[in-house]
Order: C-alpha cells, then sequence, then structure tokens
C-alpha cells in the first residue's frame, strides 16, 4: 500500500522539496513542479545548486539547515522560474529525522505569496499618495508666490538691460522657474481630489493630439521620432475626462521617446531605429474582481491602449517603483508623471499595466472602461 503521507504530501498547495544529507532532491511535489516549472523528473535525483542556479541563497539554507539547526524562514524571497518571471514567496526550512533520531535530510516549504505581495504594494503606493497630498498642498502653497516674484523681476531686469549676454541669463531663470512652477502644479493635482467629469469621447482624437505634439516636440529638438498608430477603427468611445486623459498619454508618449532617445544615445555602435506605436483595441480578455452582480463570471470588456517603445526598458528592481511619486532615473525627470497616470486611471475605474525587458523595450497598457452605448 502507498504510503498516505506521500498523497497528503503530493497534494498540499505549498511546494514541498526534500534533500538527503548529501543534498540531492528526494521529494518534488506537484506544486513544487508548477511553481518551478521544472517536471518532477528532471528533478529527483539532482542537488539544488543543478535545479536553482540562479538561486542559490536556496542550497544555502539547506546546507545551513542540515550543517546545524538552524532552520529558516522567509517573507518575500524571489524564485526564479524557468519561463515566466520570478515569483515572490515565503520559504522555511525543515530538518527530517529518521526513526531514531538522525538527521535524514531537509525539507523546504514555499509558498506562492505574489498576490499578497501586489496588495501591500498598492496599499503603500495609495499611503505614500495620501501622505504626499497634504505635503504638497502646504510646499505648493509655499513655492508658487515667491517663484512668480522670481520670474517677475527676471523679466523687468531683461527690459531694463539690452545686453544679449545678460539677456541669455535673464531668460534662464524665467524658463527654470517656469518648469518649477509646472511641477509644483502637478504636485498639486495630487491634492486636489478631483473626480474627473467623465463624457464619452473618441480615445483616438485624445492620442491623435498627443502624438502630434510630441512630434512637433521632437522636430524642434532631437530630430524626427516616428509614432506609428495601430488604431482599431471600430472601438468604441471610451468613458473619461478629455484633458486628464491627455496629461496621461503625453506622459506615456514623452517617456517612450526618451527610452528610445536613450537607446538611440547608450548604443551608438548598434544603433536602433528608434520606434513608439500606440496600438488600440477591445479587450475582454482582462478578468478582474467584479463587485457582485457587474458580471457572473468577472470579466469586462475595457478598452485598451498600448504604449510601446523599443527603447531603453526597465530593469527589474525599478519595476514595482516607477509610480512611486518622484521616482525618476532621469536627470531632469521630476518623477511625477507615472504616478499622476497611475492616479488619473485609477479615478477613471481602469488599470494600467506595465510589461517591460530591459534593454529591449516597454509597452506600458492602459485599460478603459467604454462609454456608455447611446441608443
Ligand atoms: N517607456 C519607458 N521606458 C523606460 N523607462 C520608463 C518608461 N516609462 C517610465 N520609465 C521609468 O519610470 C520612471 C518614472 O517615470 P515618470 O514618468 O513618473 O517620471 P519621469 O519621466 O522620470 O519624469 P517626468 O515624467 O515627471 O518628467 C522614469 O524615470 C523611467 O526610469
Ligand atoms: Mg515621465
Amino acid at each position: 500500500m502507498a504510503n498516505p503521507y506521500e498523497d497528503i504530501i503530493e497534494n498540499l498547495t505549498e511546494a514541498v522539496i526534500s534533500v538527503d544529507p548529501g543534498s540531492h532532491i528526494t521529494v518534488f511535489n506537484q506544486a513544487a513542479e508548477r511553481l518551478t516549472e521544472l517536471s518532477r523528473k528532471k528533478a529527483l535525483g539532482k542537488t539544488l545548486s543543478d535545479i536553482f542556479s540562479l538561486d542559490p541563497w536556496l542550497s544555502e539554507i539547506a546546507g545551513k539547515t542540515l550543517a546545524d539547526e538552524t532552520l529558516y524562514s522567509d517573507y518575500g524571497a524571489r524564485l526564479h522560474r524557468r519561463f515566466s518571471a520570478p515569483l515572490t514567496i515565503t520559504v522555511s526550512t525543515r530538518r527530517l529525522l529518521g526513526g531514531s533520531g538522525e538527521l535524514t535530510g531537509v525539507a523546504i516549504l514555499i509558498k506562492d505569496v505574489s498576490a499578497i505581495k501586489s496588495i501591500e504594494n498598492e496599499e503603500l503606493r495609495k499611503d505614500r499618495l495620501a501622505h504626499l497630498g497634504t505635503f504638497a498642498a502646504n510646499l505648493a502653497h509655499e513655492v508658487k508666490n515667491p517663484l512668480s516674484g522670481i520670474k517677475g523681476a527676471a523679466q523687468l531686469l531683461s527690459r531694463r538691460n539690452k545686453d544679449k549676454d545678460f539677456k541669455k541669463l535673464t531668460d534662464i531663470i524665467v524658463k527654470e522657474s517656469d518648469r518649477l512652477n509646472l511641477i509644483v502644479c502637478e504636485m498639486l493635482d495630487f491634492t486636489r481630489a478631483r473626480k474627473p467629469v467623465k463624457r464619452n469621447l473618441n480615445i483616438h482624437k485624445v492620442l491623435d493630439s498627443v502624438i502630434t505634439l510630441v512630434e512637433k516636440e521632437a522636430e524642434s529638438t532631437e530630430g524626427n521620432l516616428l509614432i506609428a498608430k495601430a488604431y482599431d477603427p471600430s472601438l468604441p468611445e471610451v468613458s473619461g475626462s478629455s484633458p486628464q486623459l491627455s496629461q496621461v498619454f503625453l506622459n506615456l508618449v514623452k517617456n517612450a521617446r526618451d527610452a528610445v532617445l536613450e537607446a538611440v544615445y547608450k548604443d551608438k555602435k548598434a544603433p536602433r531605429s528608434p520606434r513608439v506605436t500606440v496600438t488600440t483595441r477591445l479587450s475582454s480578455d482582462f478578468k478582474i474582481k467584479q463587485p457582485p452582480g457587474d458580471d457572473e463570471n468577472g470579466k469586462k470588456t475595457f478598452a485598451l491602449i498600448e504604449v510601446a517603445d523599443n527603447g531603453i526598458g526597465i530593469a527589474e528592481k525599478d519595476l514595482e517603483e516607477v509610480f512611486t511619486p518622484f521616482f525618476t532615473t532621469k536627470r531632469k525627470g521630476s518623477g511625477l508623471g507615472m504616478g499622476i497616470s497611475y492616479k488619473v486611471i485609477k479615478e477613471h475605474s481602469g488599470y494600467i499595466k506595465i510589461v517591460s525587458r530591459p534593454g529591449e523595450g516597454t509597452k506600458i497598457m492602459v485599460y478603459l472602461p467604454l462609454g456608455a452605448s447611446k441608443k
């Protein structure tokens, strides 16, 4: 008769991996196969360092548990997988003892906690936005007045003194005051819990004006930048505020532009042609938890707008930070664009997702609810 414990271990939702005192894998249950994307056949008999070469810490903690009494328990570790992105896990180790108390191996228990992690990130982000709100309101108030004083004085000076070099300097003061003012205004946007005034609108019109603006700007500075459009002409109207959505897509397209320019600049030897593509289509495959009664199987149809670039991409460690206010990797960035975009899209009951491959490019996906159909 099969050992009943085997069935239990096999059917646990936690991944169970055990190794013998020589560190060879002796148990690799179904959940372990699922989580690591490795088959049991491949794993059994191998050592942990053979199988988890990208996560040497796993064989280290097993080794330490074998060597002494150390038991490990780690919340929020990262486990690399064969095909998919790394997973956030909790991991703990147990010593396995035989009938007469002798050490027969170590069991490693692994649990997928990525869902919990992403909820925590969401909470953290909300918290930071709320704090930033009060802080920004005060700061903006204190900064805006002296700033307009500085700008006014610089303009006055420039009118009184016609010297060319002098004017260059006063122009810098005026320009930089404007930039500061803009940052402060953007910060203020966080504080005002402005509910968007939503109307049915043609998102292609919003995108067209954003694209024209960025292309015009590129013409006058770094040269031509082609922004390709791949619109689904049958896309229904979305429900939203046109100025707020313009702000979102302007930031996304500008970020894409910055990323491709940076890639061109970094990769002088093998220049790639910079490419930014804006795609629209209907998406009904987006499963989310709906309030009860909204849709029986949790599916809802959204308009999906994708801004894709073949730029520098986002490093894995930065991916969770891009929506955090003031996070920027740019010399002149304020780091507010994505934070504002996140907030605006949330207020539109939409979603924003990022897929990025460092060195290859980024795709930002914005899901917006469709407008009420006119009948
Ligand atoms: N398409 C992209 N490709 C590569 N990195 C990106 C992309 N979009 C955003 N990022 C990263 O996210 C960071 C934050 O973006 P965000 O728009 O919030 O600020 P910023 O562009 O740095 O400054 P600002 O938009 O305020 O001028 C960027 O500095 C960059 O590192
Ligand atoms: Mg930006």
